[in-house]
């Protein structure tokens, strides 16, 4: 397996590609699991060659204790990757090598995808996430970049990127990846407790409700109940709930049959943030 750290390397290893070879990227921050192990199994099934960027990255972190803590695996990741194919390359550059010597943010008008639900939240997040994706599809050039619903707003505003930075690639969204309790697997999953990792269930299975009750209630209704459900439980915190259409991510006002629409959620538990989400219809 190939494993990358320098621009240099990069440059010379798409060199030996064909002209005629597809090529598929994952990015990613390490720490993998099986959710990011799916979006590797999509690209390799699409593509002639795969790259993994490994890379985590500063501009979006908007708490630097939350960048300090993030885990760094890259053994385990490298297993975990060789497991499913030797084939791949990993491009794990350092922070210098990214940024030079001065780590700064781009900023983006991604008109208002950035301004709601995580972008409220977390401050020039998305520009940070626009930044290095940005620098890494400007380095790797692939056909198709391959991103979880998982994160369905950055998922989203990928695709705005691309088409306002006008790159030619191909933004793949993939399904989410669930433990088989039904919490959407994240890296930060491993810093629950084991009892907690259970009761976070109670997350995904509130959402399943809800996507049943939008079928016949109104969307404030269903968030009202969503509301209310969370109030019975001290121990998981509801930072946001938003019910939105699936492509402006603008919350629904009045519901429109010919739209679609996504309900999002934050909870914290132990001090920890976890995101999910659900198509409604
Ligand atoms: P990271 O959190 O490492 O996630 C990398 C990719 O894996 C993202 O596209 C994310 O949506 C996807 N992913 C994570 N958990 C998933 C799950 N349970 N099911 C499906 N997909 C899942 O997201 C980032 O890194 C960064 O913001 C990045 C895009 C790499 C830019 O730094």
């Amino acid at each position: 397996m190939e494993f990358i750290q320098t621009k240099e390397a990069l440059a010379s290893l798409l060199s030996s590609f064909k002209k005629s070879d597809s090529l598929g990227l994952v990015p990613t921050m390490g720490a993998l699991h099986q959710g990011h192990m799916a979006l590797v199994k999509k690209a390799l099934s699409e593509n002639d060659a795969v790259i993994v960027s490994i890379f985590v990255n500063p501009t979006q972190f908007n708490n630097k204790e939350d960048l300090e803590k993030y885990p760094q695996t890259i053994a385990a990741d490298m297993a975990l990757l060789k497991e499913v194919s030797k084939e791949i390359c990993v491009f794990a550059p350092t922070v210098e090598e990214i940024y030079a010597e001065k780590v700064e943010t781009k900023r983006y008008d991604f008109e208002g995808l950035d301004k709601v639900m995580e972008g409220a939240f977390r401050d020039d997040h998305f520009n940070g996430v626009g930044t290095i994706v940005e620098a890494l599809l400007r380095l790797v050039k692939p056909d198709s970049a391959y991103f979880g619903e998982k994160d369905f707003q950055q998922l989203q505003i990928i695709k705005k990127l691309v088409a306002l930075e006008k790159i030619p690639v191909q933004v793949i969204g993939c399904p989410i990846v669930r433990e088989p309790s039904g919490l959407a697997m994240s890296s930060r999953n491993e810093r629950l407790s084991k009892a907690m990792r259970q009761e976070a269930a109670f997350i995904y299975k509130t959402l399943r409700i809800a996507k049943n009750k939008f079928s016949t209630q109104s969307a404030q209704k269903v968030i009202t109940w969503i509301e209310n459900q969370f109030e019975k439980r001290s121990d998981l915190v509801l930072e946001y709930i938003a019910i939105t259409d699936t492509d402006t991510l603008t919350p629904v006002l009045q519901k429109d049959k010919n739209l679609k629409y996504r309900a999002f959620v934050a909870v914290y538990t132990e001090n920890i943030r976890l995101i999910d989400n659900i198509a409604l219809n």
